[in-house]
């Protein structure tokens, strides 16, 4: 029996370390940075996190080591409005760790040491199933491994939970895997992994979505920074702008806009809707540092939403 309105996300935890620097290093080069915090973030963390602020009734499932910070973040989620019963903690492992560069321009460069997120086993989601099953919409990443996630999007498809995948960081995926998605969210690095295609206009995004509607995927969004997204509805395509901000910081910005799309999804709204919805909290989300503590919550997004009215 499905929940109505009930989001699970399956994806990453970590703990961010953010140096920002005026320029980022060349190789074998040594810069001091101007500002150095330790801020929560993973890709799944930060999607969920946008969901949960932005009103989802969401369940995570997600790993952390058995240290101080596994604890601090799951305390913070459950904060966030997010069910943190499906998060395990995995004795004798470290929470997973980014290490960022940020520079002047808001850009960024990341590492990753996966620690318990590699331990995001297919025994893991299969002990979790009945949540998926039970739920609209599984959203996930491909920062925990991924047969975990295929595993995961097979229980989905079975149980007619809608499958959103936002395709970071790049990686190639089998054709099986492209067949389950229901969504797909790449930004165009992504989607030229994915497809092949150098995406770099509203042309060549038309042709990368058209290969992955052949892949089976009915709805495809490809993230182009500045310039919005395209959308691609079944051949269908159109561009949809975002709004223009004095970008600080780009950490989280495209998990702040899938988590709010999927909130919005799951309220109803219409696709260029929660897409506007969503370009709203990432507009506000690059404004602000790091990941998590960059998201923000409902009443900010629709205060931001009235002021561009
Ligand atoms: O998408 C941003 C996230 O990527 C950061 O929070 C970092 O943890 C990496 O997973």
């Amino acid at each position: 029996m499905k929940t109505s309105g009930q989001l699970v996300v399956l994806g990453s935890i970590n703990a961010d370390h953010i140096l920002n620097l005026d320029r980022f290093p060349a190789p074998g080069e040594t810069l001091t940075g101007r500002r150095y915090k330790i801020a929560f973030g993973g890709k799944g963390a930060n999607q969920a996190v946008a969901a949960g602020r932005s009103g989802a009734d969401i369940a995570f499932i997600a790993c952390v080591g058995d240290d101080d910070t596994g604890e601090r973040i799951r305390q913070q989620l459950a904060d966030d409005r997010i069910d943190t019963a499906p998060v395990s903690v995995i004795p004798g492992e470290a929470t997973g760790v980014a290490l960022i560069f940020v520079n002047a321009s808001g850009e960024n460069f990341i590492g990753i040491h996966a620690g318990a997120n590699s331990r995001l086993t297919p025994d893991l989601v299969e002990a979790n199933s009945e949540s998926i099953a039970r739920a609209e919409v599984l959203l996930m990443q491909l920062e925990t491994p991924i047969e975990s996630v295929l595993c995961a999007a097979r229980i989905a498809r079975m149980h007619n939970t809608r499958i959103v995948l936002n395709p970071a960081p790049a990686c190639a995926l089998r054709d099986e895997m492209l067949s389950l998605i229901d969504i797909i969210t790449p930004n165009e690095t992504e989607a030229g992994v994915l497809t092949g295609i150098n995406v770099s206009d509203d042309e060549s995004a038309a042709r990368a979505a058209q290969i992955l509607h052949e892949k089976g995927i009915s709805t495809v969004l490809i993230t182009l920074g500045r310039r919005g997204v395209w959308l691609s509805e079944r051949g269908q395509g159109l561009r949809i702008p975002g709004f223009t901000v004095d970008a600080v910081d780009t950490i989280a910005a495209g998990d702040t806009f899938n988590g709010v799309l999927v909130t919005a999804l799951l309220e109803g709204k219409e696709m260029p809707d929660a897409i506007r919805f969503a370009h709203a909290a990432a507009a506000i989300a690059v404004t602000r540092e790091g990941a998590q503590p960059s998201v923000p919550w409902r009443e900010e997004i629709e205060a931001f939403l009235k002021r561009q009215e």
